[in-house]
């Protein structure tokens, strides 16, 4: 027996005929943004769709005004069968498969100015970075109308941005962040770790490592922000990154660093191991 093929849309237009015969059901619309190249990790946040919605629909988009000049946009992998045959066995209703011109028309020149909360961590090391993440975001929401979106912890300041952006432009659907989906080692599971080697996938779990290490610290009662950030660091540099971007504890809403540990916190480390820019983080409650 051979299963049904999963439906594909690529253009606005369809789209919008699609949603609305949704809307007039009444069913809940749940969303699910990608860049493809999915892993356990996009699963998870389709599963959790599945679970609390009528309707799931998943976007794969590669969106390139969030990479700058010297990223990684064109080596971006786009295993597009492999993704529709994963997305076909969760039971995704819709896959949008825009391109660039379909999101990006040649006279679109409107960009949204994000939140202040991108402008820390991320945002120093990658200055345009959420502009693009916050434009794609809204133009997509909009485009599905969603009720609720779902996005992984992995990326949590890009969560507290798209958060703060619903709430500052008053758009109606709601963001659900779903805890991150880690390797057997603890790895956080990314589509950029395809990028490492053998040995730098060994090195790549002192992220994670380090961030265990340090909920034990405060567990243990450590409350000075600085000993906490100067551990991680330290922590990393002993695994073998090959540079720490950042290792810090901050506020888990704004983002602040913590001179002093209170709750809600969250520990975020970003480190390059070889070539390859990998994040993680730990929420603190
Ligand atoms: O997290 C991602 O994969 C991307 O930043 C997103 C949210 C799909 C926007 O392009």
């Amino acid at each position: 027996m051979t299963s049904k093929q999963i439906q594909t849309i690529r253009t606005r237009d369809d789209l919008f005929r699609m949603i609305s015969q949704i809307r007039q059901k009444r069913s809940t619309i749940g969303f699910v943004p990608t860049m493809g190249a999915l892993h356990e990790g996009h699963l998870s946040l389709v599963r959790e769709s599945k679970q609390q919605c009528d309707f799931t629909v998943v976007s794969i988009f590669v969106n390139p005004t969030q990479f700058s000049p010297d990223e990684d946009l064109d080596q971006y992998p786009r295993p597009l069968d492999n993704d529709l045959q994963l997305l076909q066995q969760e039971g995704v209703d819709l896959v949008f498969l825009p391109d660039n011109q379909e999101l990006y028309p040649a006279d679109c020149s409107t960009s949204i100015k994000p939140p202040l909360v991108a402008g820390k961590l991320e945002g120093e090391s990658r200055p345009t970075h959420f502009a693009g993440v916050a434009t794609v975001v809204l133009k997509l929401l909009n485009l599905t109308q969603c009720d609720i979106a779902y996005f992984g912890q992995k990326d949590y300041q890009q969560v507290k941005v798209v958060q703060h952006l619903v709430r500052d432009l008053n758009h109606p659907s709601k963001i659900v962040m779903c805890p991150i989906a880690r390797a057997e080692d603890g790895l956080a599971l990314s589509s950029r770790n395809i990028y490492l080697s053998a040995e730098e996938r060994q090195i790549a779990t002192c992220l994670n490592r380090t961030l265990q290490e340090t909920m034990q610290m405060i567990a243990e009662g450590e409350t000075d922000g600085r000993a906490i950030m100067a551990h991680m660091t330290q922590a990393l540099i002993e695994g073998g990154v090959t540079e720490t971007d950042y290792a810090v504890i901050a506020d888990a809403e704004s983002l602040e660093f913590l001179e002093q540990v209170s709750r809600p916190a969250v520990l975020l480390v970003a480190a390059m191991v070889g070539e390859t820019r990998l994040i993680d983080n730990c929420l603190i409650t």
